[in-house]
C-alpha cells in the first residue's frame, strides 16, 4: 500500500463529475481503495473521495471516529468503510449547520448545512452491498464525501461566511470562549 498524493482546491479533477466504477472486484479497484485508506489515515482525516486522489471514478472511504459520533443511535461509530458507486438519498427536511474540513481545502473549516438524517447505499470491493440510514456526523461525512463525486466541495454549500476560518484560529477562539 502507499500514500497518495492529495489533489488540494483549485484542481480541475475536484470539480468534475465521476465515472462508475465498471468493475468493484478489479485488482486495481482494490489496490485504489486499499491506497486511500492508508492515505485517509496518515493525514488523518475522516473520510476521502477518488477524485481526490486524482482518480475520477464515483468511490470513497470514510470512517466515524467514537468520540465523534453522538448520542443519536444512528450516529454511531463506524469502522472504516468503502462505497463503490454509492446513492445517498435525503430523508426528510431537516438540515443542521455542523463543522466541516476536507483533506483538498488544507488548514480551513467551515459550518455547512446538511440533511439531519440520510440513507445511503452502494458495494465494497467484494460486491456486499452496504445499506445504512445515517444521522449526526456519520451523515454528514457521507454526504460531504458524496457530494465530491459530482465535483462539489463544502464550500459551494456555504451559506455563511461567518462561519469560514483557519482551523488554528477557530479553535484558539473556541478554547477562549471556554468551550
Ligand atoms: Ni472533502
Amino acid at each position: 500500500m502507499s500514500i497518495l498524493k492529495i489533489a488540494r482546491m483549485g484542481h480541475p479533477v475536484l470539480l468534475r463529475k465521476c465515472q462508475p466504477v465498471a468493475d468493484p472486484g478489479a485488482p486495481e479497484i482494490r489496490r485504489l481503495a486499499a491506497d486511500m485508506i492508508e492515505t485517509m489515515e496518515d493525514a488523518p482525516g475522516v473520510g476521502l473521495a477518488a477524485p481526490q486522489v486524482y482518480q475520477p471514478l464515483r468511490l470513497f472511504v470514510f470512517r466515524v471516529p467514537g468520540g465523534r459520533a453522538t448520542r443519536d443511535p444512528d450516529d454511531t461509530e463506524t469502522t472504516t468503510t468503502v462505497l463503490i458507486n454509492p446513492m445517498v438519498e435525503l430523508l426528510g427536511e431537516e438540515r443542521v449547520l455542523g463543522w466541516e474540513g476536507c483533506l483538498s481545502i488544507p488548514d480551513l473549516r467551515a459550518a455547512v448545512p446538511r440533511a439531519a438524517r440520510i440513507r445511503y447505499s452502494g458495494v465494497d470491493c467484494d460486491g456486499n452491498v452496504i445499506e445504512r440510514e445515517a444521522s449526526g456526523f456519520h451523515a454528514r461525512v457521507v454526504q460531504h464525501e458524496y457530494d465530491h463525486l459530482d465535483g462539489i466541495l463544502y464550500t459551494m454549500r456555504m451559506t455563511d461566511f461567518r462561519y469560514f476560518g483557519f482551523t488554528e484560529e477557530l479553535n484558539r477562539a473556541e478554547a477562549a470562549q471556554g468551550h
